[in-house]
């Protein structure tokens, strides 16, 4: 049996609304997810929100609302989110669920059993604003901690300790011998090199007198868990994953047919959250080597050149630009202006411009100049063409173009290594080279012309232009399917093609995506504008 093939996002914060950044790494997981499901693979995609600490209970506490009740609104908008982008996941993570809650405090219970968890005394500068002990690291060059941390006092505190250090040259030999344990490759060296610095344990409590929004600690009531415990564990409880059983092969076949993963984080929580602390806490709880997840790191979507946030006021709100542009126009700029690994800087003109130029210009007028002369000079029926090559010039491009849009999303053959996979923008850049050659091949053939003549050979070139047209045109809607879903079942809608199945997304199949599979005598539907150009007063 062929296995799952599962991907995660992280799990978002509830103290504040989805923003362009989130719905980034959303679309990035389903697009992926997509690709698989077009490759013919079963997938399992969990996105979905972390529910509790600090953060949350200020947000609440200053709403003036009980934590449960803030979060439940914030996590409505994540799930609209979703639902606006067209995102399909197969399971969605809350941490507040029951289900969460049993299989953390399992795991912890099962490390404190095992020595692996310790309480002890901390004694340090706190900042009162902040909630957080301070190290030296936050002190300013004049040796004094900044006005960002307001008030600070010395203060001891008692908190369990998960023994981290213990598990360092482990990790280290992990990342040794598996050289795609994070992509891109640069990650890697960067959190190896994290790695080798790495000393002291992982404070994994709060007492309840300072945070009790969070999951107890299974044996002592008088504190929570915090943080990494809580929201890391998502990836396994949410896939069935039971916390009673410490070797992976008791676990049920569900969750075996799942695990591993691959994990779509942003940059920011590689190092430590994910690659430190995730990587060991699954290593202490008995997953072997060949069990860990595999990480992709993504950039950031920045602002001018800043970051994005909350407090600097400098937040892009998805819902508002799915609304004016639709949901395939924001996940075509989001795939194909960044690319992956990298930061980029969002700019609504640069959507619009890839949406006019891109979508509206060569996709849409390929599309609809195709389906127009095809209803015109042949009353929209197709004649099969046998071989295309002879014919016409383009095939083998376009055969060239299908191959490194795979490759870009499943990586290079073994003789290319560098050929890293997930490069989406590279998918997209190789599917918009089909439809440019397309748009050119048009007017090198200049089919009005032929369509003038009566010459049997113009006549037979005209049958070979207009079915390689409609055939390559079926090719690209499979392929760029996982991004612009919408825009694909357009184009099927318009061909014609498969229409017991539009709007499903079983509608489309890799495998499909060769020449010759519209028949002879195939009729296709009529023209309908699939994007609309947006006019600059309507930004
Ligand atoms: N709750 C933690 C993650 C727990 S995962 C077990 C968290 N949440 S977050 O809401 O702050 O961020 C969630 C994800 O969104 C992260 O992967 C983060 O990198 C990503 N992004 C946040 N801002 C972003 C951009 N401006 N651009 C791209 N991704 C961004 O961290």
């Amino acid at each position: 049996m062929p296995k799952t093939f599962f991907i995660t996002t992280a799990i978002y914060y509830t103290n504040s609304p989805p923003h362009v950044g989130h719905a980034y790494e959303k679309v990035l997981a389903d697009v992926i997810a997509r690709y698989r499901r077009l490759k013919g693979e079963k997938v399992f995609f969990l996105t979905g929100v972390d529910q509790h600490g600090q953060k949350v209970q200020q947000s609440a506490a200053r709403a003036g609302v009980p934590p449960a009740e803030f979060v439940k609104d914030i996590t409505q908008k994540f799930i609209d989110l979703g639902k606006k982008l067209d995102v399909q996941y197969d399971e969605w993570a809350e941490t507040t669920s029951d289900r969460h809650k049993k299989v953390v405090q399992g795991i912890l219970q099962r490390l404190f059993d095992a020595g692996q968890i310790y309480k002890d005394k901390q004694a340090g500068y706190y900042s009162v604003r902040q909630e957080q002990f301070l190290t030296d690291k936050e002190r300013g060059p004049d040796g004094e901690f900044g006005p960002e941390w307001g008030q600070v006092d010395f203060r001891e505190e008692e908190n369990y300790y998960f023994k981290l250090s213990q598990h360092r040259d482990w990790l280290l030999s992990y990342l040794d011998n598996r050289k795609d344990a994070v992509i891109p490759g640069f990650r890697q060296t960067e959190l190896r090199n994290a790695v080798e610095k790495l000393i002291g344990d992982l404070c994994i409590s709060r007492p309840k007198s300072r945070l009790d929004w969070g999951i107890e600690l299974p044996f002592d009531k008088d504190f929570v868990t915090y943080v990494w415990f809580d929201a890391l564990t998502n990836y396994i409880s949410f896939a069935d994953y039971d916390a009673s059983h410490s070797s992976l092969n008791s676990q049920s076949s569900t969750f075996r047919d799942r695990w591993p993963a691959l994990h779509i984080i942003g940059k920011d929580i590689l190092v430590p959250a994910h690659g430190i602390y995730w990587l060991i806490m699954l290593h202490a709880i008995g997953f072997p080597d060949e069990a860990m997840p595999q990480l992709l790191v993504h950039g950031w979507w920045n602002l001018g050149g800043a970051k994005m946030s909350k407090s600097a006021g400098n937040i892009i709100d998805p819902f508002i630009l799915a609304e004016k542009y639709g949901a395939d126009a924001l996940r075509y700029y989001l795939m194909s202006d960044i690319a992956t690994g990298q930061d980029a800087d969002f700019s609504e003109e640069r959507l619009v411009e890839r949406y006019n130029v891109d979508l509206a210009n060569d996709l849409g007028n390929l599309l609809n100049r195709v389906i127009t002369m095809i209803n015109r000079y042949r009353d929209g029926g197709l004649s099969y063409v046998e071989k295309i090559a002879g014919i016409l010039p383009f095939a083998v491009s376009i055969e060239q173009q299908i191959r490194s849009f795979k490759e870009e999303f499943e990586g290079g053959p073994p003789q290319y290594p560098n050929i890293e996979p997930f490069h989406v923008e590279l998918g997209v850049r190789a599917a918009r080279a089909i439809s440019l050659r397309c748009n050119r091949f048009v007017d090198d053939v200049e089919p009005w012309k032929l369509a003038k003549s009566t010459l049997n050979t113009d006549v037979l070139r005209l049958n070979a232009a207009l079915y390689a047209l409609a055939d390559t045109i079926r090719v690209l809607a499979i392929l760029i399917s996982p991004v612009v879903p919408q825009a694909a079942h357009g184009i099927f809608d318009q061909l014609n093609w498969k229409m017991e199945l539009s709007g499903k997304e079983e509608r489309f199949s890799l495998a499909d995506a060769e020449w010759g599979k519209l028949p002879d005598g195939h009729v296709v539907g009529k023209p309908v504008p699939l994007f609309p150009r947006i006019e600059p007063d309507q930004i």
